[in-house]
């Protein structure tokens, strides 16, 4: 148990988050995010509850999100970077899945880069997941036909069946080109790329004229080898744009965010799973297995009841 920290708290963590990011945090090669520092719980976005408070601002028993750890309570000296939650918008799990990072990813990706249009064709990868999710569901809110690619036939059923994709294909005994063939027959307008490597391939030898290429991430890569893209070349006759985004520099849209997106759940709009590994011992394999595929929706881990 850590101390109260003066003007400060102690948090009792609920939820913990398993993201791809935290991947690169664990070598020495240069990552956005910077090494883990060593010796130290690992931090990650955790939902909480305040347990012990000396600060005005959060009172005992209110519900948060933020930086904290992969540990059970947590001291906090600076609290000013946590969130408070509203219980009224649903589980309170839903601060770091659709109503947290992963669902503003999937909005600042689709919107803002990606700008699918009525009649448009989109393809998304890792679909069935805590971004791809989401971003393909606010493909098809804005009119586009939209596509995903996941890894098991189970995920295929989830997007076509819970999610409402136009086509889905499992990349792992598909032929890419071939199934991309088949379900873009009019080429991809807009590709949310969450993968690389020969997906990304894929997906350049068939874009339109001015398609759009949200960057969102690698995951392909993260064991090592890179992308090794081979079609750039692509992006100059359709003048294509390609453009990686970081959702740290787009913090400041989340209040106008979580509303929204809060909406387009209780509406229906948006359909959302999450993956809930039980108990704080179970991290590393619920982090492992992630990054293996073997989650569908967000991939957390609920390591206590609120009080
Ligand atoms: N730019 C940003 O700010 C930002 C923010 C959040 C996330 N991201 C990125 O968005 C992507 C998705 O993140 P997420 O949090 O939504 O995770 P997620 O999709 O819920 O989980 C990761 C998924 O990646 C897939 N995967 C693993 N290895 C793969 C490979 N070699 N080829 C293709 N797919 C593979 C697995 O699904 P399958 O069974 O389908 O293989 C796995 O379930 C990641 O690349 C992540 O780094 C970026």
């Amino acid at each position: 148990m850590p101390e109260l920290p003066a003007g400060g708290l102690i948090t009792r963590n609920l939820f913990l988050s398993c993201d791809p990011y935290m991947r690169g945090r664990m070598g020495t090669e240069k990552n956005y995010t910077g090494g883990f520092p060593l010796d130290q719980p690992i931090p990650s976005r955790v939902v909480a509850q305040v347990w012990q408070s000396d600060n005005e601002r959060f009172q005992i028993g209110d519900f948060v999100w933020g930086f904290l750890n992969w540990e059970r309570y947590t001291g906090v000296a600076t609290p000013n970077q946590l969130r408070k939650i509203d219980p009224e918008l649903g589980p309170l799990s839903h601060a770091i899945s659709v109503l947290g990072m992963p669902g503003l990813t999937a909005e600042v990706g689709m919107q803002e880069l990606g700008m699918p249009k009525p009649g448009d064709t989109v393809f998304v990868s890792a679909a069935s997941g805590a971004v791809g999710s989401i971003a393909g569901q606010l493909a098809k809110l804005a009119g586009a036909r939209v596509i995903g690619s996941a890894g098991s036939d189970q995920k295929v059923t989830h997007l076509l069946d819970k999610l409402g994709f136009d086509g889905a294909f499992n990349y792992k005994t598909a032929n890419v080109g071939e199934a991309l063939d088949e379900y873009c027959p009019a080429g991809i307008d807009v590709y949310f790329d969450n993968v690389g490597g020969a997906t990304l391939d894929a997906a350049l030898a068939r874009i339109n004229p001015f398609a759009r290429i949200p960057v969102c991430g690698q995951i392909s890569g993260y064991d090592g080898g890179g992308s090794g893209i081979k079609r750039i070349g692509a992006l100059v006759a359709s003048r294509a744009t390609m453009t990686g985004f970081v959702i740290y520099d787009h913090m400041h849209k989340f209040d106008a965010f979580l509303p929204r997106m809060a909406q387009h759940m209780s509406r229906g709009d948006v359909r959302y799973f999450e993956d809930i590994v039980d108990g704080i011992e179970a991290t590393p394999q619920a982090f492992i297995g992630m990054m293996q595929g073997d989650n569908i929706g967000k991939r957390l881990v609920k390591i206590a009841d609120p009080e």
